[in-house]
């Protein structure tokens, strides 16, 4: 155990914060723009590297656009690092914490374990990787996917966002090149592990009046695209036996699988994105589209799921003598983190005089990626109200420096370890 060695500097770590939450800011006070592949994704990325190099950190990015920034710290250069940080991307109209807390604790918690002069067992890296949260292009956790070698390059590359943007044309606007992915998991045999400091995102923490969490494991997600198809025609004269409204087939779809998933356990599903076609009032809707978004911790759960969202939207389609199809667009599997280090995390929250309780993540993750591949590991702070994904997600200042403590200290028994982790 590291025994408290580390001071973090909590000016900078406030005022880091501020400098961050300046960049893709709604000017109409609607919360965060920092869409994956825009320029302010980009312009945090060039943000975070002129940070890291002002802290004495090497910088180098991958094909994927992920920001690394290394110190050797008296270590051997050639033995793999353990990587902290986060995603410096956000959703539409998102807050300043998911993921910029992350990323920005990592730098306070670098300039602390730099400025300690202690001599490293193995290199520092601090990590922000690229479109963690996925809406544009239904690619979410693209960075550490591919770091994980974990893309399906098939959906990869035929994504279009909702303005038909191809991603390879978005991605060539950051420098990046879709057919190089697959290059970036050469890296990997860099990286000995991931730890990823993140807000909870939901209630649990601020409840139950604790200060820190320490994520036992990160839940599966699976995104579903489910398409009726109906027939267009004229709102006020087609006989009603013979509509084949394919929202009210969406509809129907989601108010029964929804009453299906309240009686499931350990099971949550978001009917969240409907597109309609032609999407006039006056007009029977020959097309509908509904993504759903379904979680569990749960495998075997989370493919019964799938199969009942099938049935009930089969089953809705049929009764209006039209068609149902679905497809699976993200597919990341639950994934247990790395016990050795949920102990030390715990550890080093005794030491530091927090409250700790261990939890499940039901929000994804890059260390619910990386986890997959490498020792990874997740410690959380409270979200006031459990809100995120929303300009309303906040954090106080007491949980960031907790947070970055935590993290700080917990990094740094790792990187003194010497052998296996
Ligand atoms: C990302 O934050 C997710 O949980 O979808
Ligand atoms: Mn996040
Ligand atoms: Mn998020």
């Amino acid at each position: 155990m590291s025994s408290l060695r580390l001071g973090i500097d909590q000016a900078y770590l406030k005022d880091t914060f501020d400098q961050l939450a300046e960049i893709g800011r709604d000017p109409d006070g609607r919360g965060y723009q920092r869409l994956a592949w825009t320029e302010a994704e980009r312009e945090a990325h060039r943000w975070f590297r002129s940070k890291a190099v002002q802290l004495g950190f090497s910088t180098w990015t991958d094909h994927a656009g992920n920001s690394f920034a290394d110190f050797t710290g008296g270590a051997d250069p050639s033995i793999p690092a353990l990587a902290i940080g986060s995603h410096l991307d956000t959703v539409p109209y998102g807050g300043a914490f998911d993921g910029g807390l992350g990323v920005v604790a990592a730098l306070a918690a670098g300039k602390a374990i730099r400025e300690s002069g202690l001599t490293l067992a193995r290199p520092l890296r601090l990590a922000a990787f690229t479109d963690e949260e996925g809406p544009r292009f239904g690619t979410g956790l693209l960075g550490s996917k591919a770091l994980a070698g974990a893309l399906d390059m098939d959906l990869i590359r035929n994504a279009r966002d909702s303005t038909n943007i191809s991603l390879n044309s978005a991605m060539a606007t950051s420098a990046c090149d879709l057919e190089s992915l697959p290059l970036v998991q050469q890296s990997l045999k860099r990286f000995a592990g991931y730890l990823e400091l993140h807000i909870e995102q939901g209630p649990r923490l601020e409840r139950s009046n604790t200060r820190t969490g320490a994520v036992t494991a990160v839940t599966g997600i699976r995104q579903i695209s489910v398409y009726f198809h109906g027939k267009t025609n004229h709102a006020g004269t087609t006989p009603k036996p013979e509509r084949k409204n394919a929202l009210r087939a969406a509809s129907e779809t989601i108010v029964r699988f929804s009453d299906w998933v309240d009686q499931t356990d350990n099971l949550v599903a978001n009917p969240g994105k409907i597109l309609v076609h032609p999407n006039a009032a006056n007009v029977v809707p020959g097309e509908a589209q509904i993504d759903w978004d379904m979680r569990s911790p749960d495998s075997a759960l989370l493919d019964q799921a799938y199969a009942k969202l099938a049935e009930y939207a089969e089953n809705a389609a049929a009764s209006m003598s039209m068609q149902a199809t679905h497809q699976l667009f993200h597919d990341v599997p639950p994934c247990p983190l790395f016990s050795p280090w949920i102990q030390i995390t715990e550890q080093c929250a005794h030491e530091l005089d927090l409250s700790i309780t261990r939890l499940v993540s039901w929000a994804g993750h890059d260390a619910g990626v990386l986890g997959l591949v490498i020792p990874s590991a997740m410690i959380f702070v409270p979200s006031r109200d459990g809100i995120s994904h929303a300009p309303e997600e906040f954090s106080d200042d007491a949980a960031l420096v907790d947070g970055t403590q935590l993290l700080g200290e917990t990094a740094l028994s790792i990187l003194l370890k010497e052998g296996p982790l």
